[in-house]
């Protein structure tokens, strides 16, 4: 099984987004069986699912945060998990130890960036990332120009290790994808091509034994 956690311990950087066009993606682009795991008590990518045509690709939802994953249906091959804000301590070890590959989105703000290679740093501290036993790339979520304002986050990454994997614009289709349960890769081409182009270094990442430990 593939496990997929998108995290980040501050709200509203696209953590249920990315969540959603991961899921999305795997479900149209591979065989297997695809769940998308909430830990978020706001729930937002199980409102997304409910949303989700019954015609497109299945992909099955679990209410983590009330259940955990004792639930987890046994043939999933991809597990997608949207992992709560304000995850720290214990929390994020017991969260980490699910993850084989950490997604951290990023907002262009230079609070973000504090708070974001503060929580990577955090993240770095935990065990199981130390030991390399899982993966961990940054994306950049909501980039409206191509900023120099990561540029110190480029660096403390690059001291790191971390790759700065993806840059995703800010743009409607993320919007518009959400209301219908779909991802940017279900809308058509014709809107979505630039989205599909951004996302072509994440998902081959995702995709890649680069991502696993
Ligand atoms: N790339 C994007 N372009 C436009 N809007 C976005 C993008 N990423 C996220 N959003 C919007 O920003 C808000 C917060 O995103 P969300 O994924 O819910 O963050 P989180 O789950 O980390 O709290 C939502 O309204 C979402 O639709
Ligand atoms: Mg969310």
């Amino acid at each position: 099984m593939r496990t997929i956690m998108v995290i980040n311990a501050k709200g509203g950087c696209g953590k249920s987004t990315l969540s959603t066009n991961i899921a999305a993606y795997f479900a149209t682009h591979w065989e297997g069986t695809v769940t998308l795991a909430d830990y978020d008590p706001q729930a937002s990518s199980l409102d997304w699912l409910a949303k989700r045509p019954p015609e497109r690709d299945r992909i099955h939802g679990l209410d983590a945060h009330e259940e955990g994953l004792r639930h987890l249906d046994r043939n999933t091959e991809f597990l997608i998990i949207d992992a709560p804000a304000r995850s720290h301590g214990t929390e994020l070890t017991q969260l980490v130890r699910h993850a084989e590959t950490i997604v951290v989105p990023v907002l262009p703000s230079p609070i973000d960036i504090n708070a974001a290679s503060r929580f990577i740093q955090e993240l770095l501290d935990v065990g199981k990332v130390e030991r390399r036993e899982v993966k961990v790339a940054a994306v950049a979520n909501r980039v409206r120009e191509n900023l120099l304002i990561f540029g110190e986050l480029e660096q403390f990454l690059e001291k790191i290790k971390v790759p700065f994997i993806a840059r995703l614009r800010d743009a409607q289709n993320y919007i518009r994808a959400y209301s219908r349960g779909l991802g940017v890769h279900e809308l058509p081409e014709y809107l979505a091509y630039p989205d599909w182009e951004q996302w072509e270094p994440l998902v081959k990442w995702l995709e890649s034994r680069r991502s696993q430990p």
